[in-house]
């Protein structure tokens, strides 16, 4: 299949392959998401093919009306509707009881509809082109970091998708927050761009997420990413690179400036007190470190606090290692 890639201006072209079935990726405010019909089992399939995502991963159905919401989701607390006035349009992502007619492909063999209503520009007229709710993970083969470029996308999908809609670099950053809402206190499944702070101050929420190696994004097993976290991170960061350099490694320190080192390319996270900028660097960065045949990465842990909390659950995904200091 030849990839198409279409300019803003070409979103009518984008909307008629996704009411035809087809795959269309499209930018969000986050990040770029493949875009598939999601009351269409044939075209939601297509998605989890071109990604190679498992079965059982449910999608994240997008909207643009709330009207729609009532055909999607079977009822929803009013806790949520908060939520929903709060930061809707906008990365939050929110889980209830599914509608029947909502295939099960979509919720990945589940009874429950995730709901997500973008803020992009370009994404809302998309959906709005289209007149259908449009599931969407992020555009990036199953397992790797999530894509912020249209050439990030066509690195790992073309080929195997109609279209990719190129809306330019998105901000970036993380995620969409995602939470269940079928029974208080919320869940929080997914931390993302909304901070749990801003949550549990409008609804009670409880923090579920593991805090632990779930290998989501299993990157090149060629090379070993070594997560450091604790006080004395820098320290041992500089020793390990010291003997790595030294066995003629090719190596390289994805951190704050404290963490540069002699022989190492740096992969540069920012300043440590800005960690909104350190989560808009996060996916191109982990790309390069995946793409560029390192033999080791150290990855300097940071604060979990804000959203340290989702950078890092996303780090220690992608670590093949976890060091303790
Ligand atoms: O910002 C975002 O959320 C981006 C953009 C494209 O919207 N999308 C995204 O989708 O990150 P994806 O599929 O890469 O990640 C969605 C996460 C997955 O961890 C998935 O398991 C979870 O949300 N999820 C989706 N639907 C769910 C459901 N019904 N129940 C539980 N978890 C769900
Ligand atoms: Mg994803």
């Amino acid at each position: 299949m030849t990839t198409l890639i279409l300019q803003p201006y070409q979103i009518e072209t984008a909307a008629e392959l996704l009411r035809k079935g087809e795959c269309v990726a499209f930018p969000t405010e986050t990040v770029y998401g493949l875009g598939a019909n999601a009351l269409l089992e044939s075209a939601v399939a297509k998605v989890f093919i071109a990604k190679g995502r498992p079965a059982n991963k449910p999608l994240i159905v997008h909207c643009y009306d709330r009207s729609q919401i009532a055909s999607l989701a079977a009822d929803w607390p009013k806790e949520a509707e908060v939520l929903m006035e709060a930061f809707w349009p906008g990365p939050l992502t929110l889980i209830f009881k599914k509608q029947p007619f909502v295939p099960a492909a979509t919720s990945g063999g589940g009874d429950t509809v995730a709901l997500r209503f973008p803020s992009h520009p370009l994404a809302i007229q998309l959906l709005k082109a289209t007149a259908l709710p449009i599931a969407a993970p992020s555009a990036n083969k199953s397992g790797g970091p999530s894509p912020v470029t249209a050439a990030h996308v066509w690195d790992d999908l073309h080929g195997k998708i109609a279209a990719i809609l190129d809306g330019g670099p998105t901000k970036g950053g993380l995620e969409s927050t995602v939470l269940d809402c079928r029974a208080l206190p919320f869940q929080l499944v997914r931390p993302g761009a909304i901070t749990l702070s801003r949550l549990e101050a409008l609804a009670p929420i409880k923090d579920a997420t593991v805090r632990g190696g779930d290998p989501e994004l299993e990157l090149s097993a060629a090379t070993e990413m070594v997560l450091v976290v604790g006080a004395q991170a820098v320290n041992v960061i500089r020793d390990q690179v010291a003997i790595c350099v030294a066995k003629g490694l090719k190596v390289a320190v994805l951190g704050f400036s404290k963490s540069q080192r002699p022989g190492a390319v740096f992969l540069d996270l920012g300043n440590e007190d800005d960690l909104e900028t350190a989560a808009s660097r996060l996916y191109p960065l982990l790309r390069r470190a995946s793409n560029s045949g390192f033999d080791i990465v150290f990855i300097q842990g940071l604060p979990e606090r804000g959203l340290g909390r989702g950078v890092m659950d996303r780090l220690r995904k992608t670590a093949t290692k976890i060091l303790r200091t």
